[in-house]
């Protein structure tokens, strides 16, 4: 069992050591995962998560969603089967906490009290919004056109997310550090015009570089590229996609280099190491052929992949098994976010 957090923790001390780290990343609820998705994501996050101490929160961010103005019943159907993948995907032990956005009522309430210490100038400067009105701005467009207030104060619901679980750290690519350094000044601002020690400044952690996972055309796998394998469809259809990787005209016989090829990085990422090993050395002494190398990679991934697509299946043909995973993750988050609300009210004289 994990001890509880002392709360609310001394302003000095908001990182104490007895207090097992916090680690919580969101996912939108975007279209179907493929190997890259998995790969570069949801396994790294995985192995985060099962580190002995501490505890991790992941959720399906499907209020950040509502942004881009989704179909509803796409959305609903994309974000219960983005739950059943990370439950699927080693993130449904005791220590993980799988939740909904949208069903952790407490994270729109702090949303809508941090916006109370957000300057506008500080959304104004954020990535995401600066591009499109520099996008409308060259297209003569008016400067806010498209523009919704949802993604307009998008980094404030990120932030709360973060400043309500009282998260220690956050796992983010490069091009998300900016939200997380909205959060904390935000949580630096709730200090000064409140009270110290109620939010907790969270740390962004850079996860380890797994490299860039290529896909069919030996650009970066991604859905803006249609160059992906999804990860849970069935193995004949990976299989095929498998021999639509583009290779050079290298013979069998020809020696080539492992470390610029796709199905080399591949099977690095998906088989076996003692697999993967010994293609290397074949690639660099010459002997096998790209058919061959196909072949097998299709194989691993048959083998690697099938645990997890069973899980995914299995999840998503029992709604009350899923239904009852996601709400054990909510009431645990609830009380987390409820307790910061609190606090926050009553510094704030609600
Ligand atoms: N990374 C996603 C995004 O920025 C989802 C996300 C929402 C998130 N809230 C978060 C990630 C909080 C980390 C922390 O669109």
């Amino acid at each position: 069992m994990r001890t509880r957090v002392q709360f609310p923790p001394s302003p000095l001390h908001s990182q104490t050591l007895t207090t097992p780290t916090l680690t919580l990343t969101g996912i939108q609820p975007t279209g179907e995962l493929h190997l890259g998705n998995y790969a570069g994501a949801i396994r790294p996050l995985a192995r985060l998560a099962a580190r002995p101490a501490g505890e991790t929160h992941v959720f399906v961010a499907d209020l950040h969603a509502l942004n881009g103005r989704p179909d509803p019943d796409q959305l609903r159907d994309r974000t219960r089967k983005m739950a059943a993948a990370l439950l699927a995907c080693g993130l449904d032990h005791d220590r993980v906490h799988v939740y909904r956005q949208s069903r952790v009522p407490a994270v729109a309430q702090i949303t809508a009290l941090l916006s109370n210490v957000t300057g506008k100038g500080t959304l104004n400067r954020a990535h995401a919004y600066k591009a499109l009105v520099a996008a409308n701005t060259a297209a003569g467009r008016d400067p806010d056109h498209g523009v919704n207030m949802g993604l307009f104060t998008y980094p404030v619901l990120k932030a709360a997310d973060i400043l309500a679980m009282r998260a220690d750290e956050v796992p983010v690519g490069a091009d998300q550090a900016q939200h997380l350094e909205i959060a904390v000044e935000l949580a630096r601002a709730f200090a000064r015009a409140y009270r110290a020690g109620v939010l907790q400044e969270p740390r962004a952690v850079v996860p380890q570089a797994g490299g860039v996972l290529p896909g069919l055309d030996g650009r970066k796998m991604s859905k803006s590229y249609g160059n992906t394998i999804p990860l849970f469809a069935p193995p004949e259809q990976q299989a095929k996609l498998v021999r639509r990787i583009v290779t050079d005209s290298r013979g069998p016989q020809d020696p080539k280099d492992p470390d610029t090829s796709t199905l080399v990085a591949l099977l690095d990422a998906f088989a076996d190491p003692a697999a993967a090993h010994e293609v290397r050395g074949r690639y660099r002494a010459g002997g096998i052929g790209y058919g061959e190398v196909k072949a097998l990679l299709a194989d691993q991934l048959r083998t690697t992949l099938a645990p997890l697509r069973d899980r995914y299946e299995a999840l998503l043909a029992d709604a009350d098994r899923l239904d009852a995973a996601l709400q054990a993750g909510e009431r645990h988050a609830d009380r987390r976010a409820t307790e910061t609300l609190r606090l926050m009210s009553a510094a704030m004289g609600l």
